[in-house]
């Protein structure tokens, strides 16, 4: 009965090792070793052959019950490990809802978007919508279009960024006035705000990388009025209603007449202090009657249409308007800089 007692030890020692096992990968292999298709039961009944054949039967039935045996033990420690496993994952993941969270730092507006939206809500509220443009540029939108003339010092790569002949970043935001009129007929009446770019060395007022406003109307009998009377709505619902205009004759290739626009300064009301330098007034932007020649490029008919348009930089207006001294700050990203303002 040398079987038999094989048998039987298998069992008991599978057994055994069953209840021992820590955990259902070493169930496997356990399982593997004592059932699988080379275990030590499947080889001992493969040798079924080799007994006298009055004891075959007797001995099949035996070890059929025993692999049932097996299996059923197999089965439910596998189920009671599974159980334990969950247990101990549900134990060591319980959250405590009750504990106080951690604190998040909420993130703000930088100083230039507070401005910036603010401008864009009052131009909102007088009709204007926003546009875009690209900050790489065509030389024709940047220049040729806005009526540069091709000895224009600003088109000087010393004071230009160019990627090739064509292609730059570009100068100024009056390039979306050349995209407007390439895309719609008037009434047009947009403002556009980007970035910048110009070859200046980094100090306290200069920055390679700025922003600016742009603004366009292109409508019938538009006139200077219109320019003077938008430009006053807008800068004293930005910095207070008894801020004053002053238009000074200026040069720009795109418009005629062109100006520059001072506000009287907001900090001392025109008296003079540190932020105007003493002089009562701030030069704030660039603007004018939109030349007819920019009409033409752009396939508006100056004989029926007339527009204005205008550009401020928005670092500077932040500066102004917060007593920035040195641009730099605008765009270190130092938290501790930008917390400051609301
Ligand atoms: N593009 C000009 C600059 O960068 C600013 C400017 C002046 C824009 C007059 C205008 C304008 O639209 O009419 O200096």
């Amino acid at each position: 009965m040398r079987m038999r007692e094989q048998l039987e030890a298998i069992r008991r020692e599978a057994l055994e090792s069953f209840s021992a096992a820590a955990d259902e990968t070493a169930l496997e292999s356990l399982r593997v070793r004592f059932l699988g298709k080379s275990g030590s039961l499947t080889s001992l009944l493969k040798q079924t052959g080799s007994l006298p054949a009055a004891e075959r039967p007797a001995f099949g039935a035996l070890a059929n019950e025993t692999r049932i045996a097996l299996e059923d033990a197999l089965a439910k420690r596998r189920d009671a490990l599974h159980a334990a496993g969950a247990a101990r994952r549900l134990e060591s993941e319980t959250l405590d809802v009750t504990l106080p969270g951690l604190p998040r730092a909420f993130g703000r507006k930088h100083p230039m978007n507070i401005v910036l939206d603010e401008l864009v809500e009052l131009f909102v509220g007088m009709g204007f919508s926003v546009a875009e443009g690209p900050e790489v540029e065509t030389v024709y939108n940047n220049f040729d279009a806005l009526n540069s003339p091709e000895n224009h010092p600003s088109r000087d790569p010393q004071d230009t960024f160019y990627f090739n002949d064509n292609v730059l970043l570009r100068t100024q935001t009056s390039t979306v006035q050349v995209r407007t009129m390439a895309g719609m007929q008037p009434p047009i009446r947009i403002v556009s705000p980007g970035r910048c770019y110009r070859k200046d060395e980094v100090d306290a007022t200069h920055s390679p990388m700025f922003h600016q406003i742009e603004g366009l109307v292109i409508d019938r009998g538009i006139n200077m009025g219109d320019l003077k009377g938008t430009l006053d709505a807008a800068l004293r619902g930005l910095l207070g209603k008894d801020t004053k205009l002053r238009f000074r004759p200026h040069y720009f290739p795109f418009t005629e007449p062109s100006a520059e626009v001072d506000v009287s300064c907001f900090m001392c009301g025109g008296k003079g202090c540190s932020v105007c330098k003493q002089e009562g007034w701030i030069e704030l932007l660039g603007a004018g009657m939109v030349h007819p020649r920019v009409l033409e490029m752009g396939g508006i008919d100056p004989e029926v249409y007339s527009g204005f348009a205008f550009g401020m930089g928005l670092d500077r207006l932040a500066m102004l308007r917060f007593a920035i001294a040195d641009m730099r700050l605008l765009f270190e990203g130092d938290v501790r800089f930008l917390r400051q303002f609301v």
